[in-house]
């Protein structure tokens, strides 16, 4: 039976890697049918991923980045939100949007993310099994995009779960399905939630993100209209909720099911660098990018046509043998680490900062508390064609020893 990439259920049983390792080494350009008609094109290789980055004039975003947008023809958020623009509009939203996401400028949100870290850690290491996802991963991401964002500690809860819903995500043990109208309605919260923030940080500016968009001109003199804030709000929101929880909750998995590689983290804490990037390698939370071709051009000997979709599935590009020797072994230590899970070229991640040191923040409180990470129980995995992690965790931290003596 034929391979279908698009199909959720596939990540939701196991993952999909199997499969997306035999088109790697089988069908590296894959040609994926779609029941509704037309389809797109899988590359499952790193050299090929990087000619799609590295040809921008051969690709548009701007109907689509990822295989869960593959119906809609124009985007409503096309050519305003950073991700769906290319060339001249993404050149100017960028000139705005990234003026914000400096090292510099995100520096002052770690010591909160930190300490939300320390106190959710020590509130569940040696209790009961409990889902990381919600209790741990969640936290931290929704910590920092609180202060980004100036987002109200009352409301964080629901923001989370509007951006989890809008995505397809559900949490907790139960399996259940996110309706289209379900996510519709979430889109629409957000929407007016932040629209209302919007309206007051006009009036009354804060030290906030979105103070700082509300007045920001770009060298040109332009300046980004309420709708386009808006988009990239929530192009913020992906990232820095939907997408960073994924990688965090990937640190529980890989040390769970690498104890050897936590023990060897904890001996020795200057493998952290190498190991923030060996967890992004291997969870890969964007589970593909897509394009859309603008002109006929070759990958590895087959023809794309003009017009067609071209998607770049992380997980396994960034497992690929030719780049990464072992590449199915999870290696702390491991350099050097090209992966892919940020993408790469212009539309390089603006938030892979911020991710980064997240990561570092749950490695480094975790390593001075926890002497073991177990999955317990039946972990989930989310049904999504986007986002590739898990909806819910159940999860055991054994306490280390002396690990608070040691701070
Ligand atoms: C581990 C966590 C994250 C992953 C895996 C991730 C992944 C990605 C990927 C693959 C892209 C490129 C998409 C493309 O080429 O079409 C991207 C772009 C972007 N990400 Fe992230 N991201 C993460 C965290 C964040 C965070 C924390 C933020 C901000 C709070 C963020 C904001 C953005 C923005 C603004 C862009 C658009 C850049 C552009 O189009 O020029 N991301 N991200």
């Amino acid at each position: 039976m034929a391979i279908d990439l698009a199909d959720p259920d596939l990540y939701a049983s196991t993952g999909g890697l199997a499969e997306l390792r035999f088109l790697q080494q089988r069908h590296p350009v894959y040609w994926n049918g779609l029941r509704e008609g037309g389809g797109f094109w899988a590359l499952t290789r790193y050299a090929d991923a990087l000619k799609v980055y590295r040809s921008p004039r051969a690709f548009t975003s701007e109907q689509g980045i990822q295989v869960g947008q593959i119906s809609t023809d124009r985007l409503p958020a096309a050519g305003k939100m950073l991700v769906l623009s290319d060339r001249g509009e993404h050149r100017r939203i960028k000139a705005i949007v990234s003026r914000h996401l400096t090292p510099g400028g995100l520096h002052e949100l770690l010591p909160e993310v930190r300490r939300a870290a320390r106190e959710a850690i020590d509130e569940f290491v040696d209790s009961e099994p409990f889902d990381f996802v919600t209790e741990i991963a969640s936290r931290l991401t929704m910590t920092a995009l609180g202060g980004l964002l100036g987002i109200a500690s009352a409301d964080l809860r629901s923001v989370a779960r509007w951006t989890e819903t809008a995505f397809g995500s559900t949490t907790g043990p139960d399996v259940g399905v996110v309706s289209p109208s379900e996510v519709m309605t979430a889109n629409t919260q957000l929407f007016v939630y932040f629209a209302g923030v919007l309206a007051q940080r006009k009036k009354a500016p804060r030290p906030d993100l979105l103070s700082a968009l509300a007045n920001s001109r770009s060298t040109s003199g332009e300046q980004l209209s309420d709708e386009e804030i808006l988009f990239n709000v929530h192009l913020l929101l992906a990232g820095g909720h939907e997408s960073t929880r994924q990688a965090l909750t990937g640190c529980a998995v890989a040390f769970s099911e690498h104890p050897d590689q936590w023990q060897r983290l904890r001996n020795d804490p200057s493998l952290v660098e190498t190991a923030i990037d060996e967890i992004l390698r291997w969870s890969a939370p964007s589970l593909n990018v897509m394009r859309t071709a603008t002109e006929d051009l070759e990958i590895n000997d087959t023809l794309i046509k003009k017009g067609q979709r071209v998607t770049i599935w992380n997980p396994i590009v960034n497992r690929d043998e030719s780049v990464f020797p072992q590449a199915h072994t999870f290696d702390v230590g491991r350099q050097p680490n090209r992966h892919l899970t940020f993408g790469a070229g212009s539309h390089f991640c603006l938030g892979a900062w911020l991710a980064q040191q997240e990561l570092r923040i749950l490695i480094e409180e975790l390593a001075l508390r926890a002497s073991r990470l177990e999955v317990t129980g039946s972990a989930r995995r989310s049904r999504s064609n986007r986002t590739w992690g898990f909806d819910y965790l159940p999860t055991r931290l054994l306490r280390y020893e002396g690990g608070h003596d040691a701070k």
